[in-house]
């Protein structure tokens, strides 16, 4: 296949990996295509696809079900959708997003910020997102940027930061307040899974566009990130706006997980509490998980 010139990233992943802990790349040698790589998962191989789909589609009619009550009822639900590079944020949101209408269930993907943005109060380009009523808002990342790869990136200062923390548990209250339901979920990946993940878009032309200078400039940052997202975690995880972690070496446990949060989270008509069943407890939890 022809070269396409403008994906410089190629090649880079391969080249990373040379500086990675040697358990880490043994772990990726020879490793099985169902095997999870990551000796502290409590699973050693991904759940079989036939009954992640029996469960998913469980799921799916639930989520319908969701949608369907939020637009009767005017509720507004917001889920953000948070985690290492490579965690399955994307796939995780497709997933949940593939049956809803487009019109009521949107992603909000938001670019790095403009000049102008950046002038900004930090939360008012993301208020701009909130749902209306009869809406849901998907978030494939969020304002919590500025506690975790702005702190590891250094894009923005510590007194910005310090302002962030300040301010967050406020900004969160007032949109609880106001009747928005936050769903706040951490999927959290392993080193070796993210390389794989991170390999496997190198290889595949369909997935190269996903490649940025982050992952791979993040790829030597990974204690820089355990620390940033641990201290962020802490210090937002509150009865008002908990965060759900997700072990999502297994990304089809974890997609069932984060799904059975969010419709556990919302109390819809039609809601059938044992067809969703509860998040699997060995890979659900909160911000302890990650200790
Ligand atoms: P994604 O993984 O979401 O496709 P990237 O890996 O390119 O995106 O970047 C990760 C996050 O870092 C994005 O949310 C992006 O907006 C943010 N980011 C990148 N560069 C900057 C910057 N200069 N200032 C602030 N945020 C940035
Ligand atoms: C993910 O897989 O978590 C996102 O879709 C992409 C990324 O952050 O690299």
């Amino acid at each position: 296949m022809a070269e396409i010139p403008d994906l410089p990233l190629v090649g880079k992943i391969t080249e990373a990996l040379k500086a990675a802990p040697r358990d880490i790349r043994k772990a990726l040698e020879n490793a099985a295509k169902d095997q999870v790589l990551d000796p502290t998962y409590p699973y050693r191989a991904e759940m079989d696809k036939k009954s992640y789909e029996a469960q998913m589609d469980r799921l799916q009619l639930q989520l319908v079900r969701l949608m369907h009550d939020v637009a009767a009822t005017g509720k507004r639900l917001v889920v953000l959708f948070e985690g290492r590079d490579a965690a399955g944020k994307g796939g995780t949101i497709e997933r949940t997003r593939e049956n809803l209408n487009p019109r009521s269930a949107a992603i909000v993907a938001l670019p790095t910020p403009t000049e102008r943005e950046a002038g900004q109060w930090y939360f008012q380009r993301y208020v701009d997102w909130l749902p209306a009523k009869g809406e849901i808002a998907l978030f494939d990342r969020s304002w919590y940027n500025r506690g975790i790869v702005e702190r590891v990136f250094g894009f923005s200062t510590e007194h910005q930061r310090n302002a962030f923390f300040r301010q967050l548990p406020d900004f969160e209250q007032m949109l609880v307040d106001d009747g928005i339901i936050l769903v706040k979920l951490w999927l959290d990946v392993g080193r070796a899974e993210q390389l794989r993940r991170f390999l496997d878009r190198e290889a595949d032309p369909l997935k190269q566009w996903k490649l940025s200078r982050i992952d791979v400039d993040g790829l030597a940052k990974w204690d820089d990130y355990t620390h940033a997202i641990r201290d962020t975690l802490n210090r937002s995880h509150s009865p008002i706006a908990p965060w759900t972690v997700i072990l999502s070496d297994d990304k089809r446990r974890a997609r069932l997980a984060a799904i059975q949060t969010i419709l556990n989270a919302v109390d819809f008509a039609g809601k059938d509490a044992d067809a969703i069943g509860i998040p699997d407890p060995a890979i659900t939890g909160g911000p302890e998980l990650l200790d």
